[in-house]
């Protein structure tokens, strides 16, 4: 029996164990909030993507000088070379990693080291030919290229524990490393194994608890798919006529981007607990919507992405990559975030994929981001390969090392951005309007994508434009974000909806706020099954409409003629309205519902529901829906802005840093309607303020 006393210390001992569990808890867990610049020791992140291992070790010492020279302090290195760590099954070496480290600090380099699961060895595949993922034929993918593996294959999990563990612990202690970067762009493949099959079963069931309910959610009685066994139920592989339940097809997808989350998530936890103290990210890909950003970057410290601007061809056109930043910044809450790989020359593989950029376009976009809320920019790559499928894809130097215009130009910036950084530090992107981003209505329109041409994020983009052309800067919400410090919530094609996010909605609504809704919104319940209600379903009390045909059209004509006589061409599909407590605000024009509303105005509660039953094909036509809103909704618009030309600002302390960049090739001039502070050159700017072609300028308020 045991005496009081020892009673009491064993009660002491147990809560002090407990207090350490839950210490080491919350150790685990991300922050609420994270300062890139402070965490790379007050300096903005300024890098390059970094692959030592490609070059003779004679050429480090030699980057090294170069990259300090142009103002770098960060690189990202090692997200590929598995193989390097561990030539043998569990005998790893570092060393050559050490040594290109040791190189890089003494030059006042940091580093953030990628885990290399993206590329597993050869000698794994050979011994583990699971770990590769399976195509939808049922055919799996051999060795090669990279991230083909499968997410649920043991042996590649168990490799990944592995190496990551090893990893983590050879760097814990090492000044110089402090951070990682999880994987490579974590997304496609989708893999049609027996592994992913079987959880993609227990997925459901989790969420189901019973097949009554899944079959009753999914309405397998379709086609006689119902299910008696958890066993029975299919990936959405290929069959003959390639249609699959899109209930099924929505959860699969769900799955998916799940499966990425808790791939993501296994290798933070190792590294939370191995390396502690070190912050982790990944390298997200922007619009990318394979995966709700929203959930895999819940678990990271910070979130960062891949900007790749030259993917347009017309690249005075910036809405497309400014909305990419907006998207990745809203995924975490609106905290700044970082560009792990920025556009540092022309990209290609088998061929070249665009046109060279003027060198001070790179550095334009790459104070885009920061005016979009980067504290950090790491430009891809520092020197272009010799080897393999990336020959073509130009880094900031070339193969021969010559300090080139582009090599100028990031070093103009890394001079620059050591003179603002006091100035960067603790501002942020903020707005009044928000574009509502729902991933399961994307994915839905993936499964079934309505007509031909129709595309969810040109939807998005046709509004961000219009808001941005007016100087507006947009935030990006999910479904589960905080609506409450918003003026107007755009929510294009908001096709899929559960009551929560209607109840947020109409509660955001009748406190006052603006909602957009356009086409095919409220069409379809949380499980992918059209609604039996008057459509736009759940939403039409509050947009005070019904709608009892449409015409979906791609090829016919149709305009839209608002309440001043003013035409504006439509495309894609025509909601035709009817007006329960709305107003029109404007009417089709031709066909069989020539007068009909395509376009509604309703109060409700304290504020207003505005409901654009089509795609409007021209850029002014949302400019001037946007003039209304701003109307309406008590918004202060910019100065309008010629093409090509962007103004975008940060706050803090109630001051505003406003960037001025313009991409075009030509000098530009803008209406501040008040003299300005040039923070790069020190210099007063006029209220008409000009800049040059592919330049920028930084304001503040003196
Ligand atoms: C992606 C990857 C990089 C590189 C570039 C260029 O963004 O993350 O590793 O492959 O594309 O192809």
């Amino acid at each position: 029996m045991k005496t009081r006393v020892e009673v009491m210390v064993a009660l002491l001992v147990s809560a002090f164990i407990l207090t350490l569990c839950a210490a080491s808890a919350q150790a685990q867990a991300p922050p609420k909030s994270f300062d890139l610049i402070d965490w790379n020791g007050g300096k903005f992140v300024y890098g390059v993507d970094y692959y030592p291992e490609h070059w003779d070790e004679v050429q480090w010492e030699r980057d090294a000088v170069m990259m300090q020279a142009a103002g770098i302090n960060f690189v990202r290195l090692g997200e590929f070379a598995w193989v390097k760590m561990e030539p043998v099954e569990g005998k790893f070496d570092f060393a050559w990693l050490d040594r290109a480290l040791k190189v890089l600090n003494v030059h006042g380099i940091k580093a953030v080291l990628g885990t290399p699961t993206a590329s597993p060895p050869a000698w794994l595949y050979a011994k583990f030919p699971d770990i590769a993922a399976m195509d939808e034929n049922g055919v799996r993918y051999r060795y090669g290229s990279r991230r083909n593996y499968c997410l649920h294959s043991p042996s590649f999990l168990a490799a990944t524990r592995r190496v990551v563990s090893a990893m983590a612990t050879h760097y814990r202690n090492h000044p110089g490393v402090i951070g990682w970067q999880i994987d490579n762009e974590l997304g496609d493949p989708i893999c049609y194994d027996p592994y992913c099959r079987a959880a993609f079963q227990k997925w459901c069931r989790a969420k189901y608890k019973t097949l009554e309910a899944l079959n009753k959610a999914w309405g397998t009685i379709f086609w006689g798919h119902t299910y008696l066994a958890w066993t029975e139920i299919p990936l959405p592989w290929n069959t003959l006529g390639g249609a699959h339940n899109p209930s099924l097809a929505l959860d699969h997808r769900r799955f998916h981007s799940d499966a990425m989350r808790d791939y993501l998530k296994l290798q933070a936890e190792i590294l939370r607990k191995l390396s502690p103290g070190k912050a982790i990210t990944h390298n997200d890909m922007g619009m990318y919507d394979g995966v709700d950003y929203s959930q895999l970057n819940a678990p990271l410290d910070f979130v960062a992405w891949d900007n790749y601007p030259m993917f347009g061809e017309n690249y005075s056109d910036y809405a497309g990559t400014g909305l990419g930043h907006d998207l990745m910044r809203g995924s975490k809450n609106n905290q700044n975030f970082m560009v792990m790989e920025e556009q540092g020359g022309l990209p290609g593989w088998d061929i070249f994929w665009g046109r060279q950029a003027a060198p001070g376009l790179y550095r334009a976009w790459a104070y885009q981001a920061v005016a979009h809320g980067a504290d950090g920019i790491c430009y891809f790559r520092w020197r272009t390969s010799r080897y393999g499928t990336e020959q073509y894809w130009q880094g900031v130097l070339d193969q021969d090392s010559y300090p080139n215009a582009r090599y100028q130009a990031v070093s103009q910036m890394g001079k620059e951005l050591a003179q603002i950084t006091g100035l960067l530090k603790g501002s942020k992107a903020v707005s009044p309007v928000a574009l509502l981003v729902s991933p399961d209505s994307r994915w839905a329109f993936h499964i079934q994508p309505l007509v031909k041409d129709f595309d969810y994020n040109r939807q998005l983009r046709l509004y961000y434009s219009a808001f941005r052309r007016a100087s507006v800067g947009v935030n990006v919400v999910f479904p589960q974000s905080d609506f409450t410090s918003y003026k107007v919530i755009v929510a294009p094609s908001l096709f899929v909806v559960d009551p929560a996010l209607v109840a947020k909605l109409e509660d955001f609504v009748k406190k006052g706020g603006t909602l957009v809704l356009s086409y095919r919104s409220g069409v379809k319940d949380e499980h992918n099954v059209v609604t039996n209600q008057t459509l736009p379903g759940p939403l039409a009390e509050m947009a005070g409409i019904a709608i009892h045909d449409f015409d979906p059209q791609t090829n016919q004509e149709q305009e839209l003629e608002d309440g001043e006589g003013e035409r504006h061409p439509a495309r894609i599909w025509f909601d035709i309205l009817d007006l329960t407590t709305a107003g029109s605000i404007a009417t089709y024009t031709k066909g069989y519902y020539a007068g009909k509303p395509g376009a509604s105005f309703n109060q409700y509660g304290q504020g207003h529901v505005v409901y654009l039953g089509t795609e409007l094909s021209k850029s002014e036509s949302y400019s001037k829906l946007v003039g209304a809103l701003a109307e309406a909704a008590g918004l202060t618009l910019g100065p309008s802005l010629p093409e090509g030309v962007e103004l975008a600002a940060r706050e803090k302390d109630g001051k505003r840093i406003l960037f001025l960049l313009n991409y075009t090739d030509k000098p530009q001039t803008v209406s501040l309607g008040q003299a300005l502070q040039n923070v790069l050159t020190g210099q007063s700017e006029p209220a008409e303020v000009s800049v040059p072609a592919f330049d920028v300028k930084v304001l503040v308020n003196p």
